[in-house]
């Protein structure tokens, strides 16, 4: 028998041992991943087996190893942001491997270590089928739990402050919900580059964590009017941004904290949607947006520009990633119990 006659049956037997090995691994792993049939309280949550399909032209599969859990996945089940059908799925963002890859995917290989954002939600799962083109590729020293926690919410500071507002360090900046995930890495963001940033939270525990991570000056909004607060810190002039994720509860006091030619940026409804308002609320020279993450990773160039920035910062420990809350998919019902009830701060995740 030549050698190269062995070498060849070699080959042959590792590659039936591969197959055989894949075929146990599909018929033993279990893949669960939550659903809801009705919008509404967090105990709708059904996690339920399903079967994960071949990776189609373009798709990877991708093995969750840590899931970020984001205020927006409340809207998802709660309704205030429509399912596309019922069941309907959670979740927009994971880290883990690459399991297989379908025809034609060339920027990621089978056991490479990525994380994603994706608007469509699916990602409280142990697994799911991405497109390969919007896989972040994860450098070894970054933990999974970490990138599950801050791609989302990084990459909206960043774009937030940097596009969306252009911030200057002579800027004086509002920040609602500054204890939150957003909020802490806001905080960190708004300290590295001189700006100040004053926090709003609701209780004298978020004030002190919200302080600790950079805000320059913070205000309990569930005991103080902040609208008060921003005149006597600004000496009546008001803010030049304030970013208002709370919607419907603060929206009206948030406009009337800026200062001339000032913008109203509202990127989120925690406590509500915010209804039709008049124009003329904006007095003559005042700015309002309501972006999403979305629109400002829709290219593959800002989606990496976006997170190469981001990643850096992460890297160099200029922005630490505060994961407060850690649970097990199986524990979503009590993590999404704690999110409404504003019984967490900074960012929380699931693990598979
Ligand atoms: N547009 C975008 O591109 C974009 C992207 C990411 C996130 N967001 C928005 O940014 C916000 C923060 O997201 P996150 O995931 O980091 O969440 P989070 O800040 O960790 O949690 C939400 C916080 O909102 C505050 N809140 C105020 N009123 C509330 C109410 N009635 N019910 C519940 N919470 C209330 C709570 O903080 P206090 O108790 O201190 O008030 C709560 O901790 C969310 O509104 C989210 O939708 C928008």
């Amino acid at each position: 028998m030549s050698k190269q006659f062995r070498i060849h049956r070699l080959l042959y037997y590792l590659s039936v041992i591969k197959f055989l090995e894949n075929l146990v691994k599909k018929e033993t792993t279990l893949e669960l991943r939550a659903e809801i049939d009705k919008t509404g309280s967090p105990d709708n949550i059904k996690l339920r087996p399903f079967t994960l399909e071949s990776p189609g032209p373009g798709e990877v599969v991708v093995r969750h190893k840590a899931i970020g859990v984001n205020y927006t996945d409340v809207y998802y089940r709660n309704g205030i942001y429509p399912q596309a059908s019922l069941p309907g799925k959670l979740g927009h963002e994971a880290a883990g491997f690459v399991e297989a890859v379908g025809k034609g995917v060339t920027n990621v290989r089978e056991g490479d270590r990525v994380g994603y954002v994706i608007a469509s939600p699916g990602s409280y799962s142990t697994a799911r089928l991405i497109p390969a083109e919007i896989l972040l590729k994860l450098p070894t020293e970054l933990e999974f739990e970490t990138a599950a926690a801050m791609l989302l919410k990084g990459m909206t500071v960043s774009y937030l402050f940097k596009r969306v507002a252009n911030l200057q360090p002579f800027h004086q900046i509002l920040f609602h919900a500054a204890a939150g995930g957003t909020g802490l890495i806001a905080m960190q963001w708004a300290r590295m580059m001189d700006i100040k940033i004053i926090g709003t939270v609701s209780s004298e525990e978020k004030k002190e964590l919200a302080k600790n991570y950079g805000g320059s000056t913070v205000i309990n909004y569930a005991r103080d009017n902040f609208v008060e607060e921003i005149r006597n810190i600004t000496k009546g002039e008001g803010v030049d941004v304030v970013f208002d994720s709370i919607g419907a509860s603060t929206f009206y006091q948030s406009i009337q904290s800026l200062k001339k030619y000032g913008l109203m940026v509202s990127y989120g409804n925690a406590s509500g949607k915010v209804s039709a308002f008049d124009l003329g609320l904006l007095s003559g020279h005042l700015f309002i947006t309501r972006p999403t993450l979305w629109s400002y990773i829709a290219t593959r160039k800002e989606l990496e520009v976006t997170y190469g920035e981001l990643l850096q910062l992460v890297l160099l420990n200029k922005i630490r990633i505060p994961i407060y809350q850690k649970k097990s998919l199986q524990d979503v019902i009590t993590l999404h119990k704690l999110l409404e009830e504003r019984r967490t701060i900074g960012c929380s995740i699931l693990t598979v």
